[in-house]
């Protein structure tokens, strides 16, 4: 059993602000929360959220995973508090930082979650950026790791969106040495920074593999993974996405060209018939409610550590 410990940093903006060491040792604290093998009290501790976009697992598992701990929440819906109105992120921040122990953030631009961390001094957590959704990540190993022991072979195939929730897979992928393959339509490929800095990571042994050929990407993985082809602020697009990403669904022919064990996973909320059928998401292979299951467990082994 291992007992929560400080991170060497502050935040959690990226899956870049932890290590190799610090996401298995996240890990294996999440299993022990779900065994029940853990007691910890965080009495008096409070975990703030903003979300300025809607939010079901995330805002959820976040309040249950803080009240298991012992400690509270405060759901700051952006309407009805001063951040609706425009308040400056930096008062906003250190107004913040005098009442509650650790925030949850859900915004649109990246640079705004940085910049409410400078200023805040309690962790700041990412709830998922247009960039990146570092907590999805932490669940999505922790649900790949019950499946496959560790990630030794392990292959997880993406297809859909090179945005946030591939881009924080492809970063938690390369620290734990899985071999990420994202097959996406031209022109929505993965973040150039972020497929840099997967490659440096990787030590360019060519574990990331971009593609537009879907049977190829797919042929043989240990796991594929799919997320809605119009994400939250893209509404406007929905209708020429529907079209670009038209090939790109998860059906029962495509989960064919995997591996025959292979696990299938989504974030969710989904589309059925778009990204993926309904027959994949109830099927055998499916292991997409106790991937939602672990974002709870992950984000108490998060919130553990960061209130160490
Ligand atoms: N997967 C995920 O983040 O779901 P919510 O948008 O419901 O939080
Ligand atoms: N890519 C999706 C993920 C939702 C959890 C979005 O940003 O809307």
């Amino acid at each position: 059993m291992i007992k929560p410990y400080k991170l060497s940093n502050n935040n959690f903006l990226s899956s870049l602000d932890i290590s190799t060491d610090e996401i298995i040792k996240i890990l294996k604290l999440a299993e022990n929360f779900k065994n029940k093998e853990l007691n910890i009290n965080f009495k008096d501790k409070v975990l703030g959220l903003i979300f300025d976009k809607s939010s079901t697992r995330t805002r959820v598992s976040f309040q249950v995973a803080m009240s298991r701990l012992g400690g509270t929440t405060i759901d700051l819906n952006p309407t009805t508090s001063q951040i609706g109105r425009g308040e400056p992120i930096k008062d906003t921040a250190r107004v913040l930082s005098r009442y509650c122990d650790v925030m949850a953030i859900r915004t649109f631009d990246h640079s705004d979650l940085e910049e409410y961390a400078k200023w805040s001094t309690k962790p700041v957590i990412n709830a998922l950026t247009d960039l990146e959704h570092p907590c999805q990540a932490l669940a999505d190993f922790l649900t790949i790791k019950e499946e496959f022991i560790d990630f030794k072979n392990v292959v997880l195939t993406f297809v859909g969106d090179g945005n946030n929730v591939a881009n924080s897979l492809i970063l938690c992928g390369a620290l734990l040495g899985v071999e990420v393959r994202i097959a996406c339509p031209k022109g929505y490929e993965p973040n150039p920074f972020v497929i840099n800095k997967a490659n440096e990571i990787y030590k360019n042994k060519n574990l990331l593999k971009i593609t537009n050929d879907i049977y190829n990407a797919v042929s043989g993985a240990n796991v594929l993974y799919t997320d809605v082809w119009s994400s939250m602020g893209e509404e406007k697009q929905k209708e020429e996405k529907d079209e670009v990403f038209n090939r790109f669904t998860i059906d029962s022919d495509l989960v064919a060209q995997a591996d025959k064990d292979a696990i299938i996973l989504h974030c969710l909320p989904a589309y059925r018939s778009k990204e993926i059928t309904d027959e994949v998401i109830e099927g055998k292979n499916s292991r997409i409610f106790d991937q939602a299951e672990n974002r709870l467990y992950a984000q108490q082994a998060l919130l553990s550590c960061l209130l160490s």
